[in-house]
This record gives structure tokens, sequence and C-alpha cells, in this order.
């Protein structure tokens, strides 16, 4: 009896925790616990800063760039590894490409307020380095050029402190700067320019260029025109597997006493691509409509994703509505093809009344240039998987 009821207050209380917490997480860094598979892409990425290489790594958005880099980082031995993560998100020129590097060079050597100042001042002089304590009471660095142009002098010290660091530690250093098309919307190319002539004399450091918006960055690494032609190994991040979604998916089900089988999780990974983001989204919502004890199947499935499409309705009409006519003929092209399609086909072109190859193009110009399709070898993808996913509705009857 006594045992009856703990096994049934731990059941209870095991629920009661699972109510709580959803699984699936979708929008932030994924890690311990949460981070599906990508074994593989680990094991490349990490033998490639083991060898102080550059690559340079692109994917769509949210396909997990920033959850794999951060992974592999933290994979690294700190005796032989000092890892340098710099987001290049809120920068938008050199000299806050200047000062988020400084920063992130030095916060990832040193801890203490005394030594974080020593090593600023001797691998930052030039940028006036001082140290105070953020409101958690941490020591922070902060550099005076705030609001002022940075030299092309500033700028090669910043990219040759990681070599310095490399020398004075005695370790590798690995640098990572994500979202590094960025760059691109600054002032001018002199960072672009400065970052290669100062990496091609480092030893003992790696470079991992993570971004999206595959385009522009891969005509930043594959234009002979542009100053990082070929400076660095191209690696794309895909979507995941079904075979790695369907034991991370049951599992979580199984946890919160829910069943899911593996052919319900294959129509949910071929729905949204095995792309990381939209399968644990629609996970979630699914996870969330199915009771403790009951099991999640097709049907359940066609539930969550019309609910989906629900609530981001008033945004897809909205772009939708934006769309030329060929945009649009083209998207339902693109979204009604099981396989990626030949899109300036005369097959495609007639089939979906763009009539030309050359209309196809056009389309096909806009919409990645507004991002809302990738290339994708020869033929593209709709990024959003379930504004996919809408189209195909909105032509299903
Ligand atoms: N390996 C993984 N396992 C499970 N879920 C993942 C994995 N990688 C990414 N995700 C899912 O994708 C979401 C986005 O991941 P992340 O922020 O790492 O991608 P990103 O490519 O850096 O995105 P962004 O383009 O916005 O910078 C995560 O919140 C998570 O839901
Ligand atoms: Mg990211």
């Amino acid at each position: 009896m006594a045992r009856w009821i703990t096994q049934t207050a731990l059941r209870t209380l095991r629920n009661l925790e699972v109510w709580v917490v959803n699984p699936f997480s979708y929008g932030g860094i994924v890690g311990n616990g949460a981070f599906c598979n990508r074994t593989r892409e680990l094991a490349d990425l990490t033998d490639m800063m083991k060898s102080a290489g550059r690559s340079f790594v692109y994917a769509e958005r949210r396909m997990g760039k920033t959850s794999l880099i951060l992974r592999a980082l933290a994979k690294l031995p700190k005796k032989q590894f000092v890892t340098v993560y710099v987001d290049l998100w809120p920068t938008d020129g050199s000299a806050a490409f200047s000062q988020a590097t400084a920063k992130a060079v030095s916060v990832a050597a040193e801890s203490t307020s005394k030594r974080l100042l020593e090593l600023g001042k001797s691998l930052f002089g030039r940028l006036r380095p001082s140290v105070s304590l953020d409101d958690a009471g941490q020591p922070k660095i902060d550099f005076g050029i705030d609001g002022r142009a940075v030299s092309r002098a500033d700028l090669v010290e910043v990219l040759d402190a990681p070599q310095k660091l490399a020398d004075k530690t005695g370790k590798t250093v690995v640098m990572v700067f994500d979202e590094f098309q960025q760059i691109l919307d600054y002032e001018d190319d002199t960072t672009e320019k400065q970052i290669r002539s100062s990496i091609q004399h480092h030893k003992n450091v790696a470079y991992v260029f993570l971004g999206s918006r595959k385009h522009l960055l891969q005509s930043m690494f594959l234009d002979e025109a542009r100053p990082l032609y070929r400076s660095a190994m191209h690696y794309p991040i895909g979507p995941i597997e079904t075979k790695h979604w369907q034991p991370f998916v049951a599992k979580r089900f199984q946890h919160a006493d829910k069943q899911i089988d593996r052919q319900t999780i294959a129509s949910l990974c071929k729905r949204t691509g095995g792309h990381p983001f939209y399968t644990q989204h629609l996970c979630h919502v699914l996870w969330s409509m199915t009771e403790t004890g009951e099991e999640a199947n097709e049907a359940d499935l066609d539930t969550a994703v019309a609910e989906l499409l629900r609530r981001e309705s008033h945004a897809y009409v909205n772009l939708w509505e934006a769309m030329t006519k060929n945009e649009q003929r083209f998207l339902r092209g693109l979204a009604e093809c099981e396989e990626p399609p030949k899109p300036f086909s005369s097959d495609f072109t007639r089939r979906f009344g763009l009539r030309s190859a050359s209309n196809a193009q056009r389309a096909a110009e806009s919409l990645e240039a507004g991002d809302i399709i990738e290339r994708e070898e020869a033929s593209f993808v709709i990024v959003d998987r379930f504004f996919r996913l809408w189209i195909q509705r909105l032509f299903a009857n």
C-alpha cells in the first residue's frame, strides 16, 4: 500500500512538473538536454578548431548555428583552448565591431577586475580600456571608443589581439564571429579588408564565421573581387534528419507519460523539413495538446498545424497580399512540389503560370532579396516552413 502511494505520488509529481515545463523549446539557444544530434557537425567543427583552421559556417535563419557552435566551444578542453564568441548582431560599423571583439577577447581570458584591466591594457591600449562592476557586481570592461570612428591602427590592434593572446597563454584561441553578415552593413569595407590581412598571419588561432543570408555571405567568400575570397572553408548546416528526431521527440513525450509513434514523428518532420526551429515549435504545440496518458496521432498533428497556422495567418495574409502575382506563383510552385523543383524549367514555369524563365528569375531574385526564399543546391526553399504549409493549404481545394 505504502509503495503504491509513493509511486502514485511520484507519478503525480512528475506530471505536475511536465505540466509546467514543455520539453520543446524554440527561439533561444538550446544546450544540454534540449540538443538533438549534430554529432557529425560537432566533430567536424571541433577538428577544424583544433587545427586552428578557418571556416565559414552558414545556414538559414534559426537552423541552429549558434546552439551548435556554443556547444562545440563548450566541449573544448579549457587547458588547451581559449574560446571567444563575438556576437556581431548589434554592431553597425567598425567602431562597434572593435568594441564587441575587444570585449569578447578580454572576458574570455580573464575574470577578475585587476587582471581584466591588465589584459585590456596590454592587448587594447589604443582603445582606452576601463573596468567597472555591472549590476550583478561582476567586473566588466569597456573601451573609450563610443561614438568615435576607429582608425586602421585601432582595427589592426583589435584583430591582432587573438594572436597575442595565443602567444601569451600558449593555448589555441578560437574566435567565433556570429551574425557575420552584419559587416556588410558597415560604413565601408575596411573591416572586411583588415580581417583578411590580419588573420592570414595568425597561427594557433581558429576562425569561425557564422551567418545566415546565404546569398550575401556566399558572395563574400566566393567572389574573387572581395577581400575574404577563399579565405575560409565552407561548412553549410542543414536540417536534422528524421531518424535523429524520432528518439528525441518520443523520449520527451514518454517522459510526460504521453505517446507518439515513429510514423507520426516522421510525418511531423516531413511538414517542417526537419528544420530545428519549426520542428521544436510544432512539437511544442502538439505536446501541449496531448493529454497525459494519451497518444498523439496524425489527426492531432493536423490540428496542431491548423492551430499554428491560425496564429500566424494574419501575418501570412499580409505578406502574401504584398507580393506580385509572379512571386505568388513561384512560391506556390515551391510549396507544392514534393522534391525541390527546377524552378526555371519550362515544366515548372508552365505548370505554375509563370510563362517564362525570365519571369521566374525575377520573382526568385526579389523573393531571395526579401529573405522569403533561400537558394538550396539548384533550387530554392521557402525559409518559413509554416508559411510553406499555409500556401499549400491556400491551394488545397
Ligand atoms: N540541435 C538542436 N536540437 C534541437 N533543437 C534545436 C537544435 N538546434 C536548434 N534548435 C532549435 O532551433 C532554435 C534556433 O536555434 P539557434 O538560435 O541556435 O539557431 P540560429 O541558426 O543561431 O538562429 P538565428 O538565425 O536566429 O541566429 C532553437 O531555439 C531550437 O528550438
Ligand atoms: Mg544565432
